[in-house]
């Protein structure tokens, strides 16, 4: 039946057409002032809830967080046995062959317990309001840990921040899957590292494809990344890092708890080495 755009029109009378403005305009009016609080509020609500969060994560994770991050008691042998070129570091009094991190998205400071004794650490984190959380566990758990400095700044760009070959390691866990730029982080990583320097990372990443986890990672994205401070559940990582010219990598996929949310489990942990040859270009 054709439809008749006279008739239609005819009933389409202003008082009809303004029960629905009204009703639509209120609507989007309320989800546009949610959407201002939420960009006022989150910045702040954050790094509490991720306090939080983090602990309880940590709890679970503890145990792959420690096994990727024991090669540094290696590193700090390594310094040990080269003492002109690592540094000594004090902390309470005791000198100790010094590592020094540099640390990108460093949050409240949840891998600080991972750390050997008389690390020096570069905290990256563009959020100003985790310094707080930051700055009181570090004083209250980590005494034997030194935070040498903290710069708000994305990961993305840290020139300006941290020199060129500086540092002796560079620690990312769950970040990569909310940066704008993985590449450009990357890209940073290498240019900081000292040559023959580690890159740690562990991030939750996307499922393997065709199976229902990655099905729901990729419907539940778009409202996960709104309220998750741009945190996307479809990231590989891995593509990221072997293209990035370190001369070792190695990184292997395993499943958080299932206590953690589904779409949370698949996990990506690894390290990555900066070549002497091709830091002896840029160094
Ligand atoms: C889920 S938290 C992880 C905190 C900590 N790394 C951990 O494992 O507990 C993600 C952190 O990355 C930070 N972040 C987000 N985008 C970033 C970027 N482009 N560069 C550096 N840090 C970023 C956030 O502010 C937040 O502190």
């Amino acid at each position: 039946m054709p439809v008749n755009l006279t008739k239609i029109m005819e009933k389409l009378t202003f008082t009809s057409v303004l029960d629905y403005v009204v009703p639509v305009t209120l609507f989007l009016g309320v989800l546009l002032i949610l959407h201002v609080l939420k960009q006022m509020l989150l910045p702040h609500i954050y790094p509490m809830f991720l306090n939080s969060f983090m602990r309880k994560y940590n709890e679970a994770m503890g145990s792959f967080k420690a096994e990727l991050l024991k090669e540094m008691k290696d590193q700090v042998e390594s310094l040990r046995e080269k003492p002109v070129d690592g540094g000594e570091g004090s902390v309470n009094g005791e000198s100790h062959p010094s590592l020094t991190v540099l640390e990108i998205g460093v949050g409240a400071g949840a891998n600080f317990k991972y750390y050997p004794d008389g690390t020096s650490v570069i905290a990256v984190e563009p959020n100003k309001n985790f310094a707080s959380y930051l700055e009181q566990n570090v004083a209250e758990h980590f005494p034997r840990v030194r935070l040498e400095r903290t710069v708000v700044a994305f990961g993305e760009d840290l020139r300006g921040h941290v020199d060129d070959c500086s540092v002796d390691a560079v620690v990312i866990t769950l970040v990569l899957c909310s940066v704008q730029d993985v590449d450009a982080v990357i890209r940073e990583v290498k240019r900081v590292l000292k040559p023959d320097g580690k890159f740690y990372f562990l991030e939750h990443v996307a499922a393997d494809p065709q199976t229902w986890t990655s099905t729901l990672q990729w419907v539940i994205q778009p409202i996960w990344s709104y309220f998750g401070d741009g945190c996307q559940l479809t990231r590989k990582i891995s593509a990221e890092v072997d293209r990035a010219g370190f001369c070792k990598v190695h990184h292997q996929r395993f499943r958080a708890h299932p206590k953690f949310p589904r779409v949370l489990r698949p996990h990506l942990m690894g390290v990555a080495t900066k070549s002497v040859s091709s830091a002896s270009q840029s160094c």
